[in-house]
């Protein structure tokens, strides 16, 4: 597998995006969404670099595709336990690629009267975008190649890399 960030390469990229973050959170106390399951190895990672008081939930989407392009709709598999009525919401995903699970959640919580709703992508491929989403916070612009590891999957596997890597095309097509 080709490694295009190191365990390290990683673990000062997470270290970067909590301090920033923590810098424009200031006094507030986010609540942070992991979108499972690609986000669980990012949230903890970040959540034990983000120096402050914080507070986690999870949830669970898929995304509906129509053909050969994504309709912009999801699922709601599993939803939050808490209220995000108020609060400063913190999306915690692994990659944004077409945007459409980030922008119906941005949507969501929006729509549920969250006081913000902000993301922090560890990952951003912009060659698969589809709809208009951006991240707040990334920590890293990536090509549009299909990667895994650190999280992210190839039909459920490779999430427990501690390495993010590219996934040889031969593997998949
Ligand atoms: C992957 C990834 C992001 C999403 C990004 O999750 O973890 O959540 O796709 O793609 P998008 O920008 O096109 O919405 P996936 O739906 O594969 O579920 P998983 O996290 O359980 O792997
Ligand atoms: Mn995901
Ligand atoms: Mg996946």
């Amino acid at each position: 597998m080709k490694v295009l960030y190191s365990a390290q390469d990683i673990d000062a990229t997470v270290r970067r995006l909590a301090a920033t973050v923590h810098d424009d959170y200031a006094d507030a106390k986010p609540l942070c969404v992991c979108v499972l399951k690609g986000a669980v190895v990012f949230m903890t990672d970040f959540i034990r670099a983000y120096d402050d008081y914080l507070e986690i939930d999870f949830m669970d989407v898929s995304s509906y595709y129509g053909g050969t392009e994504s309709t912009g709709d999801v699922r709601i598999d599993k939803d939050l336990d808490t209220s995000v009525k108020g609060r400063d919401v913190l999306i915690v995903e692994d990659i944004v690629d077409t945007g459409t699970t980030l922008k119906a959640l941005k949507a969501l919580f929006a729509h549920r009267g969250a006081r913000s709703v902000k993301i922090v992508a560890l990952l951003d491929k912009p060659a698969g975008r589809t709809v208009d989403v951006q991240a707040d916070y990334v920590g890293e612009t990536v090509p549009g190649e299909f990667l895994v590891g650190y999280g992210l999957d190839y039909k459920g596997l490779y999430r427990n890399l501690p390495y993010v890597g590219v996934l040889k095309p031969e593997v998949y097509k």
